[in-house]
């Protein structure tokens, strides 16, 4: 992954670039949800329950598939040998919905692995672990593949039930940015991000994937670094940015990466 680039555009910048992700916003998710309350209440929980009882027990990934950015993920996943025998690879999606992302990712791992799909809609999570028990019994892989677990959680990105270092990789693709909405967005999304940096192994990855541009959500991510650092001296944390799509004529999407160096290992 890149080095860390913090690009500061100034004040007027900032404003304009958060203008125009408003604009961006209402029109991905005009365009995305056919109830256009959603984008004015992406914080709260009976919304996201009522968007996928919509969505009819079908998996529905927000903005990205997999397919389109597996050369960007792959790196992150164990290669095969690395993993020392015994020793279980684990991988968090944060905000899962009803999403493919984290189970296809998943299917790449060659060694003994678990992945946790946590949401705070009980209706996404009790949607996709059926449809994840509708393809195991078709075959094609999931909690009874040899080696490889899938388990389900409702929880809140804010109080994740799982100890502290658990978790070789995390996922988010959508939902720091639906947490930015709710009231305390902010506040939320930071909370969020040091729970995902106490569930990761010294060693772990966050990775992120946005919208929103390098020049404003930098802030956040340095903030919850900032926060968590402080609290964890011994912990330090790289962050980067890649753009995912530049060269496309559709909207910038950015995968942001927090990775996690512990020096008391
Ligand atoms: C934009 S959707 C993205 C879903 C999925 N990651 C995808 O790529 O399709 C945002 C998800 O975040 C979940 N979410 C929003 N706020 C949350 C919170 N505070 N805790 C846990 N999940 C939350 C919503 O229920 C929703 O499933």
């Amino acid at each position: 992954m890149a080095a860390p680039v913090a690009v500061n555009l100034g004040a007027k910048a900032r404003v304009f670039s958060s203008l125009n992700r408003t604009l961006h916003m209402s029109l991905v998710y005009r365009r995305m949800a056919t109830d256009r309350s959603i984008v004015n209440n992406m914080g709260d929980r009976s919304t996201w329950n009522s968007f996928y009882e919509d969505k009819e027990n079908k998996t529905f990934d927000w903005f990205i598939e997999f397919d389109d950015v597996y050369d960007l993920v792959n790196r992150y996943l164990p290669k095969p040998g690395s993993v020392r025998p015994g020793r279980t690879f684990s991988i968090l999606d944060l905000g899962c919905g009803t999403s493919n992302f984290s189970i296809q990712a998943h299917q790449k791992v060659q060694c003994e692995s678990r992945l946790w799909c946590v949401d705070f809609s009980e209706v996404a999570v009790s949607q996709l672990a059926a449809l994840c028990t509708e393809r195991i019994k078709a075959g094609a892989g999931g909690r009874s593949a040899p080696g490889r677990e899938t388990h389900f959680a409702v929880a809140d990105v804010n109080s994740l039930p799982f100890k502290d270092s658990f978790f070789d990789l995390a996922l988010d693709k959508g939902t720091l940015d639906a947490v930015l909405r709710a009231k305390e967005g902010t506040e939320v999304a930071i909370s969020g991000l040091c729970e995902a940096m106490r569930v990761l192994s010294p060693e772990g990855h966050f990775l992120h994937f946005s919208d929103e541009h390098p020049d404003v959500r930098l802030d956040l991510l340095e903030k919850a670094r900032n926060r968590y650092t402080h609290a964890n001296r011994h912990v330090r944390i790289s962050i980067g940015f890649k753009s995912v799509n530049e060269n496309s004529h559709s909207f910038e999407y950015f995968l942001y990466n927090m990775s996690k160096i512990d020096r008391k290992e």
